[in-house]
């Protein structure tokens, strides 16, 4: 099965390869809309629509995912990339976060990922995946991308960054919410 999927990021379409069953054709193309939504939800409808309306009669997948804070009142939340400003920079973005937090009592985090999905015939579908856990004094690890280094998911000691792609898929917010849009791409 063909699935036009709302990214440019490779390591999300590589995550999303790892998880979706085999066969799955994952085709990145990014319709470039500008992500004016207050939720999760909304800016994985709005990139999901913008893709099948390119793509009509095929099916589209979008995500949209951050970090939420407890500290920060759920920040950075649906600016996650754009924590820092632009140009969107990973450091800068982690940085911030660890100057934020400096001196919080309560570090718990949450990273949340929703997929919307446009099926051949319009039909619209929301899913999405939690992952808690808290975020470390300091970075470590190499793997990943954006807060991976920062992030310690529960029941874990390492972060994200640490633990290498399939125990992250395992337990991740996207593997979550990828293996709840199997069962509706696969129903
Ligand atoms: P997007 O809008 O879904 O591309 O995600 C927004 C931002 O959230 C990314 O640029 C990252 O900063 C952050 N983010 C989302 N998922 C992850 C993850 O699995 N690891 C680390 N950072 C993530």
């Amino acid at each position: 099965m063909k699935i036009y999927v709302a990214t440019h990021n490779a390591h999300k379409i590589s995550e999303m390869a790892a998880i979706l069953p085999k066969g799955t054709e994952l085709v990145p193309d990014d319709p470039g809309v500008e992500e004016t939504g207050e939720t999760f939800e909304e800016n994985a409808l709005l990139k999901a629509r913008a893709t099948a309306r390119r793509h009509p009669g095929e099916w589209t997948l979008a995500d949209d995912s951050g970090l939420e804070t407890a500290a920060l009142g759920g920040a950075p939340g649906v600016r996650s990339a754009r924590f820092a400003g632009e140009p969107v920079s990973t450091a800068r973005n982690n940085a911030k976060l660890l100057a934020e937090l400096a001196g919080a009592a309560d570090r718990s985090a949450r990273f949340r990922c929703c997929i919307a999905l446009v099926a051949p015939d319009g039909t619209e579908s929301v899913v999405q995946g939690v992952c808690p856990g808290r975020i470390a004094e300091s970075a470590s690890g190499a793997e990943g991308f954006g807060y991976d280094p920062l992030f310690v998911p529960d029941g874990r000691d390492r972060t994200f960054a640490e633990l290498g792609p399939d125990e992250k898929n395992a337990i991740s917010h996207r593997g979550a919410a990828l293996r709840a849009a199997g069962k509706v791409l696969f129903p």
